[in-house]
């Protein structure tokens, strides 16, 4: 982890232990200039270094956009602070804290130096600003040579265990874009599972792992799995309960999340064109990633429910031992499927998932995560995940738990009037749309999905959007974003 975080008390002898201090600067509806920090650290530090900010501030003309940071070099024998960044918090809502921590992070990323963060003033802003300020010193690279330095972010309040929730969401996070950017000549379904087991060493969490003949019936992750038969597929089922109830899980609310690993995506025998959009491909596993990773953060912060991950992981090679378009699979519980499109994997392998909770697991609640089409994105963007559910109570708690965390989602429509898009003559669905005059390609996979989950409360999430990032800015470094972590983990945390 190129990071820590720890919480600090709200005074000038622990600010003034840092390397530097970040304090941060609004202006009102009225043109007031403000800064804010917890207790009376602002006119501390102001006395202490005898320095007055309003005059500092206004010699750099800012814009009170947030994100702003400006640097001040201040010195004192008592002090082993060197400079204050004053950082613009805009409106002074939770989102641009965030973004102002990650300004903050950027600056001091790689190097090992202590920053004294009292930007953030209620609970909710001091854990959406703590959590951001490890997003944004983020770093992963196999380079070799001197590592890079490790940033001590000290974040000033009262609440250490707002910090204590705050570590235990970034450090999942940190887990999931480190498995994302894992390449794929490394990552394989086989250390997909090992690197499950090894997160649950010593922790409550359980592990079953099912391979070869023992995914008989889970037609679709073989179907995908088989063009890499070494190591082939894995079924990685990870289970949480909180410890003090272990004996009573029957009685606590169950939560299946299963998620999309596809450790690489070549598309399969109808390989991706251009092949500039096989690149990112290593990231086709970010769903199970985030739910392994979710389930670690649950671990650690305990809720009174009960939470089921199951990681879908295969690799989809171009091989000799690949689907060929045209084949019938049949998937865990006999629903069959005609493979027109062998780049259409995702929904194979999560149609088993589905079908297995269904099943087995009598989940209350069923929650599937994807980097599911390109689609999803077209109108949507990449800030927000493409939601698809027909509970209308559900959509708003995940709205909700997005807009808390910061991983947002879209409400988007299961259009009924689509399903004939999936009708095959040769097996019960088609797995791409064959009438391609309806284009919604995000809404068509959402609707093949659905049949798998059965009459449970059901939520989709198609995360190909949000789950990378093209540029390395602001919260997300280049490549895997781990989204999806915040969302899932709120969301759990907000049922209990
Ligand atoms: N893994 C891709 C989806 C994807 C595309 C994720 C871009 C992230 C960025 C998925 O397996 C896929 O190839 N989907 C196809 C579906 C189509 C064949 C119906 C797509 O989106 O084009
Ligand atoms: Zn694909
Ligand atoms: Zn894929």
């Amino acid at each position: 982890m190129f990071w820590t975080l720890k919480a600090a008390k709200p005074q000038l002898s622990i600010a003034t232990s840092a390397d530097s201090i970040a304090l941060a600067f609004a202006k009102d509806s009225e043109g007031v200039v403000s800064f804010s920090a917890p207790g009376n650290l602002v006119q501390d530090i102001e006395k202490f270094f005898e320095i007055n900010l309003a005059d500092e501030l206004s010699f750099f003309s800012p814009t009170y956009k947030s994100g702003e940071l400006f640097e001040i070099p201040v010195s004192s024998q008592d002090a082993q602070t060197d400079r204050i960044f004053l950082v613009g918090v805009g409106d002074s809502s939770t989102a641009s804290l965030r973004i102002a921590a990650t300004t903050i992070a950027r600056k001091v990323r790689g190097k090992n130096t202590t920053v004294y963060s009292a930007c953030a003033m209620n609970s909710k802003d001091v854990k959406a600003h703590a959590i951001a300020l490890t997003l944004g010193a983020y770093l992963w690279n196999l380079k070799t040579g001197e590592p890079a330095g490790k940033p001590n972010f000290l974040v000033a309040t009262n609440e250490k265990e707002v910090i204590d929730v705050a570590i235990a969401i970034s450090k999942a996070i940190t887990r999931a874009r480190d498995l994302v950017h894992t390449p794929s000549n490394i990552k394989n379904p086989a250390w997909m599972a090992t690197k499950a087991q090894e997160f649950a060493k010593g922790t409550g969490l359980t592990v079953k792992v099912l391979a070869g003949k023992e995914l008989k019936e889970f037609g679709g992750l073989r179907a995908v799995g088989n063009s890499s038969p070494k190591p082939g597929p894995r079924f990685i089922e990870v289970g949480y309960a909180p410890s003090k109830k272990k004996n009573a899980i029957n009685a606590l609310p169950h939560v299946v999340l299963v998620g999309k690993g596809i450790t690489y995506d070549t598309g399969g025998i109808v390989l991706k064109r251009p092949y500039d959009l096989m690149i990112p491909m290593k990231s086709d596993m970010t769903g199970a990633a985030v739910i392994l990773a979710t389930l670690t953060a649950l671990e650690e912060l305990q809720p009174n429910i009960r939470v089921t991950a199951l990681m879908m992981c295969a690799e989809n090679a171009f091989s000799g031992t690949a689907q060929r378009p045209s084949d019938v699979i049949t998937h865990y519980g006999g629903t069959t499927v005609e493979v027109t499109d062998t780049d259409a994997e995702g929904r194979l392998v999560l149609a088993d998932g589905l079908a297995y909770a269904d099943k087995n697991l009598d989940p209350d609640y069923l929650v599937d995560i994807a980097t599911l089409t390109g689609s999803a994105t077209l109108g949507l963007g990449k800030q927000h995940a493409a939601m698809y559910t027909r509970d209308e109570q559900l959509a708003r708690d995940l709205e909700f738990a997005g807009i808390e965390s910061g991983d947002r989602v879209w409400h988007m429509p299961l259009v009924d009037d689509y399903r004939d898009a999936l009708v095959s003559d040769v097996a019960d669905f088609n797995n791409i749309a064959k009438k391609i005059k309806y284009s919604g390609g995000s809404i068509i996979a959402a609707l093949f999905l659905e049949h798998f989950a059965g009459n449970r409360r059901w939520v989709h999430l198609d995360i190909a959007g949000p789950a990378r990032s093209e540029a390395d800015a602001g919260e997300n470094p280049k490549g895997g974003t781990g989204y999806g972590v915040r969302l899932l983990t709120q969301w759990i945390m907000n049922l209990k």
